[in-house]
């Protein structure tokens, strides 16, 4: 007897779903029974020179359960119109899956301003005003009776560990952490979960590495050897009702799922009162009793450089 599909009769919202990970996730929600929108405006890695015709070939090759979204998701009303094409084709809007991100590296002395705020507008902005779109009905919905909402968030150990000349992808990725909290809290009174998964897996980004030294070559030819679907099984998995974890951080590098500490206060020095003691006492103070343990600086590539469980 076949399994029981575990997304019968729900509705995906899946950004940057034409491409890598994003349309492992599209094609693992809709083998289990979703309906999909795969909201994807088909730029490059840097996010430019948008082709539509990229997620409307994915969305006819899955066939009546999907829809493809073309527009840029960064335009004022997009994140709107899309949760209105999700419910006035499909009838609602259960999973959302903030997967879409570009990439503008350089050097903090390097770095423009042009760039940060593209890339902060792609990672951030735009799954906040998705969000901010969508959970009004989700809410509705679950209030109505429906089996309540899943969200998650793709993020990257970038912003959550550091990385070499990544401060607009790192600053984008930490902060959608930090709004997988705030929304995980927000709905949790809906029974909607929100959570955060940090992936490793080969596509076209992992391709475009250029590696500055030889951990970095390891790193990449291990990556280049991680079928996206890993990712997608865990986001599936998410995205269901048989999931109860909200405002986690995980991440996923084929076989192998982790999951991630979150910032919380380690070890507590008490000083003296402001009349007594000075700075640099203080600061004595806190070697003595921090230095063992401070958080070193390790880049993500370096801490993930391990052989992949395929
Ligand atoms: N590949 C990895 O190992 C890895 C590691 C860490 C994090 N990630 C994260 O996983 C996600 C997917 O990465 P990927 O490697 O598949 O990237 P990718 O570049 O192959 O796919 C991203 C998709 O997003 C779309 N997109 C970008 N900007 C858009 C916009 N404004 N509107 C609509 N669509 C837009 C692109 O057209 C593209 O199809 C990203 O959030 C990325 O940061 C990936």
């Amino acid at each position: 007897m076949m399994a029981p599909l575990l997304l019968e009769g729900r509705v995906a919202l899946v950004t940057g779903g034409a491409r890598g990970i994003g349309l492992a996730i599209v094609q693992a929600l809709h083998a289990q029974g979703a309906s999909v929108v795969i909201a994807d405006n088909g730029v490059s890695i840097g996010g430019d020179d948008a082709d539509p015709d990229i997620a409307r070939t994915a969305a006819a090759e899955l066939g009546e359960r999907a829809v493809a979204f073309t527009s840029d998701l960064c335009e004022p009303g997009a994140a709107e119109a899309a949760v209105a094409l999700a419910a006035g084709r499909f009838g609602a809007i259960d999973i959302v899956v903030n997967n879409a991100a570009i990439l503008r590296d350089a050097f903090i002395f390097k770095a423009q301003r042009d760039d940060w705020q593209r890339v902060l507008a792609t990672n951030l902005h735009a799954p906040f005003a998705l969000l901010a779109a969508a959970s009004g009905s989700m809410r509705d919905q679950a209030k109505a009776g429906r089996a309540p909402g899943r969200i998650v968030n793709i993020v990257s150990s970038a912003g959550l560990v550091g990385n070499l000349g990544q401060a607009a992808y790192a600053t984008a990725k930490a902060g959608l952490f930090g709004l997988t909290r705030v929304v995980a809290m927000d709905l949790a009174r809906s029974g909607i979960t929100c959570n955060a998964v940090a992936p490793f897996a080969a596509t076209r980004v992992t391709a475009s590495i250029q590696p500055a030294n030889e951990a970095q070559a390891e790193y990449k030819t291990r990556a280049s050897r991680i079928p996206p679907a890993y990712v997608a099984r865990l986001v599936t998995f998410l995205s269901s009702g048989a999931n109860t974890f909200s405002g986690q951080l995980l991440g996923v590098r084929g076989r192998e799922v982790f999951l991630f500490s979150q910032p919380r206060t380690l070890h507590r020095v008490v000083g003296d009162t402001l009349a007594r003691q000075d700075a640099l006492a203080l600061g004595g103070v806190l070697e003595a009793e921090f230095t063992d343990r401070l958080t070193d600086l390790a880049t993500d590539l370096e801490l993930f450089n391990t052989e992949p469980l395929l």
